[in-house]
Protein backbone atom coordinates (compact mmCIF):
# COMPACT_ATOMS: atom_id res chain seq x y z
CA UNK A 1 0.00 0.00 0.00
CA UNK A 2 2.99 2.31 0.86
CA UNK A 3 4.56 2.27 -2.92
CA UNK A 4 1.88 0.65 -5.07
CA UNK A 5 3.62 -0.64 -8.10
CA UNK A 6 0.25 -2.20 -9.81
CA UNK A 7 -2.66 0.24 -9.63
CA UNK A 8 -5.85 -2.06 -9.78
CA UNK A 9 -8.85 -1.25 -12.16
CA UNK A 10 -12.10 -1.36 -10.72
CA UNK A 11 -15.62 -1.48 -12.64
CA UNK A 12 -18.31 0.68 -11.39
CA UNK A 13 -20.18 -1.70 -9.80
CA UNK A 14 -20.68 -3.27 -6.14
CA UNK A 15 -17.72 -4.63 -6.00
CA UNK A 16 -15.73 -2.02 -7.18
CA UNK A 17 -16.95 0.45 -4.80
CA UNK A 18 -16.83 -1.73 -1.97
CA UNK A 19 -13.23 -2.23 -3.23
CA UNK A 20 -12.43 1.44 -3.39
CA UNK A 21 -13.74 2.10 0.08
CA UNK A 22 -11.71 -0.31 1.46
CA UNK A 23 -8.46 1.10 -0.03
CA UNK A 24 -9.73 4.13 1.18
CA UNK A 25 -10.24 2.88 4.79
CA UNK A 26 -6.32 1.18 5.01
CA UNK A 27 -5.07 4.87 3.79
CA UNK A 28 -4.91 4.31 0.22
CA UNK A 29 -5.20 6.27 -3.14
CA UNK A 30 -7.94 5.67 -5.18
CA UNK A 31 -8.78 7.75 -8.36
CA UNK A 32 -12.71 8.28 -9.41
CA UNK A 33 -14.56 10.06 -11.43
CA UNK A 34 -16.41 13.45 -10.50
CA UNK A 35 -18.50 15.76 -13.10
CA UNK A 36 -15.48 18.46 -13.22
CA UNK A 37 -12.58 15.96 -13.49
CA UNK A 38 -10.90 12.69 -11.94
CA UNK A 39 -9.57 13.20 -8.81
CA UNK A 40 -7.30 11.54 -7.25
CA UNK A 41 -8.82 10.51 -3.82
CA UNK A 42 -7.70 9.41 0.13
CA UNK A 43 -9.47 9.88 3.61
CA UNK A 44 -9.10 13.18 4.09
CA UNK A 45 -8.92 12.59 8.12
CA UNK A 46 -5.30 10.14 7.39
CA UNK A 47 -2.43 12.78 7.24
CA UNK A 48 -0.32 9.83 5.59
CA UNK A 49 -2.84 9.10 3.00
CA UNK A 50 -2.71 12.76 2.23
CA UNK A 51 0.91 12.96 2.52
CA UNK A 52 0.82 10.06 -0.33
CA UNK A 53 -1.68 12.48 -2.82
CA UNK A 54 1.25 14.85 -2.65
CA UNK A 55 3.80 11.82 -3.52
CA UNK A 56 2.18 10.15 -6.14
CA UNK A 57 1.27 13.86 -8.25
CA UNK A 58 4.94 14.70 -7.51
CA UNK A 59 3.61 18.20 -6.27
CA UNK A 60 6.63 20.76 -5.26
CA UNK A 61 4.30 22.37 -2.59
CA UNK A 62 1.60 21.66 -0.60
CA UNK A 63 -1.52 23.61 -1.20
CA UNK A 64 -5.02 22.98 0.60
CA UNK A 65 -6.99 20.32 -1.21
CA UNK A 66 -10.37 20.04 -2.14
CA UNK A 67 -12.81 18.14 0.55
CA UNK A 68 -15.42 15.65 -0.95
CA UNK A 69 -18.58 13.99 0.62
CA UNK A 70 -21.67 12.78 0.30
CA UNK A 71 -24.37 14.73 1.68
CA UNK A 72 -24.84 18.62 3.44
CA UNK A 73 -25.42 16.36 6.70
CA UNK A 74 -21.83 14.92 6.44
CA UNK A 75 -20.72 18.43 4.90
CA UNK A 76 -21.62 20.12 8.29
CA UNK A 77 -19.31 17.54 10.38
CA UNK A 78 -16.22 19.35 8.66
CA UNK A 79 -17.12 22.80 8.36
CA UNK A 80 -19.51 25.68 9.74
CA UNK A 81 -21.97 27.04 7.39
CA UNK A 82 -23.25 30.59 7.39
CA UNK A 83 -26.92 31.23 6.19
CA UNK A 84 -25.27 32.07 2.76
CA UNK A 85 -23.55 29.55 2.38
CA UNK A 86 -26.07 26.85 3.52
CA UNK A 87 -28.43 29.12 0.66
CA UNK A 88 -25.84 28.61 -1.76
CA UNK A 89 -24.95 24.47 -1.11
CA UNK A 90 -28.80 23.98 -1.24
CA UNK A 91 -28.72 25.83 -4.72
CA UNK A 92 -25.79 24.27 -6.16
CA UNK A 93 -24.65 21.09 -4.69
CA UNK A 94 -23.89 18.39 -6.00
CA UNK A 95 -22.09 20.25 -8.13
CA UNK A 96 -19.31 22.19 -9.41
CA UNK A 97 -18.96 24.28 -6.70
CA UNK A 98 -16.08 24.30 -4.41
CA UNK A 99 -17.16 26.43 -1.00
CA UNK A 100 -14.22 27.75 1.37
CA UNK A 101 -15.81 27.60 5.16
CA UNK A 102 -14.21 27.89 8.58
CA UNK A 103 -13.44 24.14 9.57
CA UNK A 104 -15.48 22.63 11.94
CA UNK A 105 -12.68 20.83 14.13
CA UNK A 106 -14.56 17.90 15.97
CA UNK A 107 -14.58 16.71 12.00
CA UNK A 108 -11.09 16.24 12.26
CA UNK A 109 -9.60 16.62 8.95
CA UNK A 110 -5.85 16.48 8.84
CA UNK A 111 -3.83 20.02 8.50
CA UNK A 112 -2.53 18.80 5.66
CA UNK A 113 -5.69 18.68 3.84
CA UNK A 114 -6.41 22.52 4.83
CA UNK A 115 -2.16 23.01 4.29
CA UNK A 116 -3.11 24.30 8.56
CA UNK A 117 -5.47 27.02 7.48
CA UNK A 118 -8.23 27.75 9.84
CA UNK A 119 -10.95 27.13 6.30
CA UNK A 120 -11.50 24.53 4.43
CA UNK A 121 -13.23 24.02 0.19
CA UNK A 122 -15.50 21.30 0.45
CA UNK A 123 -17.59 20.29 -2.58
CA UNK A 124 -20.53 17.85 -3.01
CA UNK A 125 -19.94 16.09 -6.72
CA UNK A 126 -22.85 15.82 -8.56
CA UNK A 127 -21.25 12.53 -10.23
CA UNK A 128 -23.58 8.96 -9.37
CA UNK A 129 -20.56 6.85 -9.43
CA UNK A 130 -18.84 9.75 -7.26
CA UNK A 131 -21.76 10.33 -4.65
CA UNK A 132 -21.67 6.42 -4.19
CA UNK A 133 -18.10 6.21 -3.72
CA UNK A 134 -18.26 8.96 -0.70
CA UNK A 135 -22.18 7.83 0.67
CA UNK A 136 -20.26 4.06 1.63
CA UNK A 137 -17.42 5.87 2.78
CA UNK A 138 -19.29 7.72 4.90
CA UNK A 139 -16.71 10.60 5.49
CA UNK A 140 -14.33 12.85 3.83
CA UNK A 141 -12.27 12.10 0.85
CA UNK A 142 -9.64 14.68 0.01
CA UNK A 143 -8.82 14.98 -3.58
CA UNK A 144 -7.34 17.19 -5.99
CA UNK A 145 -7.66 16.24 -9.88
CA UNK A 146 -5.89 13.07 -10.65
CA UNK A 147 -2.38 13.91 -12.46
CA UNK A 148 1.34 14.84 -12.41
CA UNK A 149 1.93 17.82 -11.23
CA UNK A 150 2.06 20.38 -14.00
CA UNK A 151 0.22 18.43 -16.53
CA UNK A 152 -3.37 18.49 -17.74
CA UNK A 153 -6.31 17.36 -15.76
CA UNK A 154 -7.79 13.92 -16.37
CA UNK A 155 -11.30 13.38 -18.18
CA UNK A 156 -11.24 9.57 -18.50
CA UNK A 157 -9.56 6.65 -16.55
CA UNK A 158 -7.35 6.18 -19.29
CA UNK A 159 -5.60 9.55 -18.84
CA UNK A 160 -5.45 9.02 -15.03
CA UNK A 161 -3.58 5.46 -15.86
CA UNK A 162 -1.11 7.18 -18.02
CA UNK A 163 -0.45 9.80 -16.00
CA UNK A 164 -0.62 7.91 -12.75
CA UNK A 165 -0.71 4.28 -13.27
CA UNK A 166 2.03 2.51 -10.91
CA UNK A 167 1.90 5.22 -8.66
CA UNK A 168 -1.22 5.03 -6.81
CA UNK A 169 -3.46 1.75 -5.23
CA UNK A 170 -6.65 1.81 -7.70
CA UNK A 171 -8.72 3.34 -10.57
CA UNK A 172 -12.56 3.28 -10.58
CA UNK A 173 -13.76 3.51 -14.35
CA UNK A 174 -16.97 6.00 -14.50
CA UNK A 175 -16.75 7.10 -18.08
CA UNK A 176 -15.95 10.33 -18.97
CA UNK A 177 -16.60 13.62 -16.88
CA UNK A 178 -19.51 15.60 -18.07
CA UNK A 179 -18.09 19.07 -17.34
CA UNK A 180 -14.50 19.13 -18.00
CA UNK A 181 -13.47 22.18 -16.05
CA UNK A 182 -12.33 21.96 -12.59
CA UNK A 183 -15.00 23.15 -9.80
CA UNK A 184 -15.93 27.24 -9.43
CA UNK A 185 -13.83 27.99 -6.19
CA UNK A 186 -15.51 30.88 -4.23
CA UNK A 187 -15.42 31.97 -0.12
CA UNK A 188 -19.05 32.73 0.65
CA UNK A 189 -18.32 34.70 4.23
CA UNK A 190 -16.27 36.93 2.41
CA UNK A 191 -18.34 40.44 1.96
CA UNK A 192 -19.07 40.67 -0.87
CA UNK A 193 -18.61 36.86 -1.35
CA UNK A 194 -15.34 35.97 -3.59
CA UNK A 195 -14.31 34.07 -6.19
CA UNK A 196 -11.25 31.81 -5.52
CA UNK A 197 -11.34 30.32 -8.94
CA UNK A 198 -13.57 30.43 -11.61
CA UNK A 199 -14.59 27.06 -13.18
CA UNK A 200 -16.97 24.58 -14.02
CA UNK A 201 -20.47 26.24 -12.38
CA UNK A 202 -20.52 29.46 -14.24
CA UNK A 203 -20.24 33.37 -12.35
CA UNK A 204 -23.56 34.19 -13.63
CA UNK A 205 -25.41 31.42 -11.90
CA UNK A 206 -23.61 32.29 -8.65
CA UNK A 207 -24.50 36.01 -9.23
CA UNK A 208 -28.03 35.31 -10.19
CA UNK A 209 -28.56 32.98 -6.79
CA UNK A 210 -27.32 35.73 -4.90
CA UNK A 211 -29.78 38.48 -5.65
CA UNK A 212 -27.50 39.84 -8.72
CA UNK A 213 -25.24 40.58 -6.03
CA UNK A 214 -21.52 40.99 -8.12
CA UNK A 215 -18.78 38.45 -6.96
CA UNK A 216 -15.69 39.99 -5.21
CA UNK A 217 -12.39 38.87 -8.05
CA UNK A 218 -8.79 38.64 -7.13
CA UNK A 219 -8.20 40.39 -10.23
CA UNK A 220 -10.51 43.04 -10.22
CA UNK A 221 -9.31 46.07 -8.55
CA UNK A 222 -12.89 47.36 -7.99
CA UNK A 223 -13.81 44.63 -5.78
CA UNK A 224 -10.26 43.24 -4.08
CA UNK A 225 -10.33 40.06 -2.01
CA UNK A 226 -8.10 41.24 0.76
CA UNK A 227 -4.76 38.94 0.81
CA UNK A 228 -5.51 37.46 4.16
CA UNK A 229 -8.25 35.72 2.24
CA UNK A 230 -6.53 34.86 -0.62
CA UNK A 231 -3.27 33.67 0.17
CA UNK A 232 -3.32 29.99 1.23
CA UNK A 233 -0.25 29.98 3.43
CA UNK A 234 -0.20 29.37 6.88
CA UNK A 235 2.47 31.14 8.92
CA UNK A 236 3.45 30.44 12.40
CA UNK A 237 3.27 33.78 14.70
CA UNK A 238 6.75 32.47 15.76
CA UNK A 239 10.01 33.69 13.65
CA UNK A 240 11.20 30.68 11.92
CA UNK A 241 14.67 29.86 11.49
CA UNK A 242 15.94 26.66 9.08
CA UNK A 243 18.40 24.41 8.51
CA UNK A 244 19.34 24.40 12.17
CA UNK A 245 21.30 20.89 12.83
CA UNK A 246 22.18 21.07 16.91
CA UNK A 247 19.69 22.25 19.75
CA UNK A 248 19.57 25.93 19.59
CA UNK A 249 19.57 28.07 22.93
CA UNK A 250 15.90 29.71 23.63
CA UNK A 251 14.52 28.61 20.72
CA UNK A 252 12.14 25.70 20.31
CA UNK A 253 13.87 23.05 17.81
CA UNK A 254 11.35 21.50 15.79
CA UNK A 255 13.80 17.79 14.46
CA UNK A 256 13.71 15.22 11.42
CA UNK A 257 15.28 12.03 12.02
CA UNK A 258 17.44 9.95 14.23
CA UNK A 259 20.02 12.53 15.07
CA UNK A 260 17.21 14.66 16.71
CA UNK A 261 16.21 13.31 20.15
CA UNK A 262 16.86 16.51 21.66
CA UNK A 263 13.95 18.19 19.44
CA UNK A 264 10.89 19.66 21.22
CA UNK A 265 8.83 17.87 18.58
CA UNK A 266 10.25 15.69 15.73
CA UNK A 267 8.31 15.73 12.13
CA UNK A 268 9.65 12.08 11.88
CA UNK A 269 12.12 10.45 14.36
CA UNK A 270 12.98 7.28 11.59
CA UNK A 271 13.37 9.90 8.50
CA UNK A 272 10.31 9.06 6.83
CA UNK A 273 9.35 11.58 4.72
CA UNK A 274 5.40 10.65 4.81
CA UNK A 275 4.95 10.97 8.47
CA UNK A 276 7.02 14.15 8.50
CA UNK A 277 4.69 15.60 5.72
CA UNK A 278 1.57 14.27 7.61
CA UNK A 279 3.00 15.60 10.81
CA UNK A 280 4.16 19.28 9.24
CA UNK A 281 1.00 21.86 10.35
CA UNK A 282 0.45 19.87 13.68
CA UNK A 283 3.80 20.21 14.40
CA UNK A 284 4.01 24.10 13.59
CA UNK A 285 0.46 24.71 15.12
CA UNK A 286 1.70 22.84 18.59
CA UNK A 287 5.11 24.51 18.43
CA UNK A 288 3.57 27.89 17.86
CA UNK A 289 1.21 27.60 20.49
CA UNK A 290 3.96 26.14 23.23
CA UNK A 291 6.42 29.46 21.89
CA UNK A 292 3.29 31.85 23.11
CA UNK A 293 2.80 30.07 26.02
CA UNK A 294 6.63 30.61 26.87
CA UNK A 295 6.95 33.84 25.66
CA UNK A 296 9.90 32.15 23.31
CA UNK A 297 9.89 34.22 19.69
CA UNK A 298 11.62 31.74 17.76
CA UNK A 299 10.99 27.85 16.22
CA UNK A 300 13.86 25.93 14.38
CA UNK A 301 14.07 23.40 12.24
CA UNK A 302 16.41 20.73 11.63
CA UNK A 303 17.45 19.82 8.00
CA UNK A 304 14.93 18.20 6.11
CA UNK A 305 16.59 16.34 2.71
CA UNK A 306 14.52 17.53 -0.77
CA UNK A 307 13.83 13.94 -1.56
CA UNK A 308 10.54 12.85 -2.44
CA UNK A 309 8.33 15.07 0.08
CA UNK A 310 11.11 16.93 0.82
CA UNK A 311 10.88 19.41 -1.75
CA UNK A 312 7.13 20.15 -0.75
CA UNK A 313 7.92 20.25 2.74
CA UNK A 314 11.02 22.84 2.53
CA UNK A 315 9.24 24.85 0.00
CA UNK A 316 6.57 25.40 3.01
CA UNK A 317 9.23 26.10 5.57
CA UNK A 318 10.62 28.27 3.57
CA UNK A 319 6.93 30.38 3.29
CA UNK A 320 7.23 30.16 7.22
CA UNK A 321 10.66 31.50 7.56
CA UNK A 322 9.99 34.14 4.84
CA UNK A 323 6.49 35.58 6.72
CA UNK A 324 6.89 38.34 8.95
CA UNK A 325 5.49 37.57 11.95
CA UNK A 326 2.04 38.52 12.56
CA UNK A 327 1.67 42.03 13.33
CA UNK A 328 5.05 42.44 13.78
CA UNK A 329 7.88 44.38 11.81
CA UNK A 330 10.10 42.57 9.21
CA UNK A 331 12.94 41.43 10.61
CA UNK A 332 16.51 42.26 8.77
O1 LIG B 1 -13.23 20.01 -9.70
C1 LIG B 1 -12.48 20.01 -8.74
O2 LIG B 1 -12.54 20.87 -7.86
C2 LIG B 1 -11.47 18.85 -8.65
C3 LIG B 1 -12.26 17.58 -8.55
C4 LIG B 1 -11.39 16.38 -8.35
O3 LIG B 1 -13.21 17.68 -7.50
N1 LIG B 1 -10.62 19.04 -7.53
C5 LIG B 1 -9.67 20.02 -7.46
O4 LIG B 1 -9.00 20.01 -6.25
O5 LIG B 1 -9.42 20.79 -8.35
P1 LIG B 1 -7.68 20.72 -5.93
O6 LIG B 1 -7.29 20.11 -4.63
O7 LIG B 1 -6.68 20.63 -7.02
O8 LIG B 1 -8.04 22.23 -5.71
C6 LIG B 1 -7.28 22.88 -4.74
C7 LIG B 1 -7.44 24.36 -4.81
C8 LIG B 1 -6.25 25.03 -4.17
O9 LIG B 1 -5.18 25.18 -5.07
C9 LIG B 1 -6.83 26.32 -3.73
O10 LIG B 1 -6.85 27.18 -4.84
C10 LIG B 1 -8.26 25.98 -3.38
O11 LIG B 1 -8.54 24.75 -3.98
N2 LIG B 1 -8.45 25.83 -1.93
C11 LIG B 1 -8.57 24.70 -1.21
N3 LIG B 1 -8.73 24.95 0.09
C12 LIG B 1 -8.73 26.29 0.22
C13 LIG B 1 -8.86 27.18 1.32
N4 LIG B 1 -9.03 26.72 2.55
N5 LIG B 1 -8.80 28.50 1.08
C14 LIG B 1 -8.63 28.97 -0.19
N6 LIG B 1 -8.50 28.18 -1.28
C15 LIG B 1 -8.55 26.86 -1.07
MG1 LIG C 1 -5.13 20.17 -10.82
Amino acid sequence: MLEPTETEMLNPDAAGIERAVAIWRKGGLVAFPTETVYGLGADACNGAAVARIYQAKGRPSFNPLIVHVADLDTARRYAHFSPQAEALAQTFWPGPLSLVLPVNKEGALSDLVTAGLETVALRIPANTLARKLLHAFGGAIAAPSANPSGRISPTTATHVAEGLGGKIDAIIDGGNCTVGLESTILAPDHTPPALLRPGGLPVEAIEAALGGQRLARPDDPETPVSPGQMTSHYAPSARVVLNVAARPDGALWLGFGPDCAAADLNLSPTGDMVEAAANLFGHLHALDRRAARQGISEIHVAPIPTRGLGLAINDRLKRAAAARPSGGAART
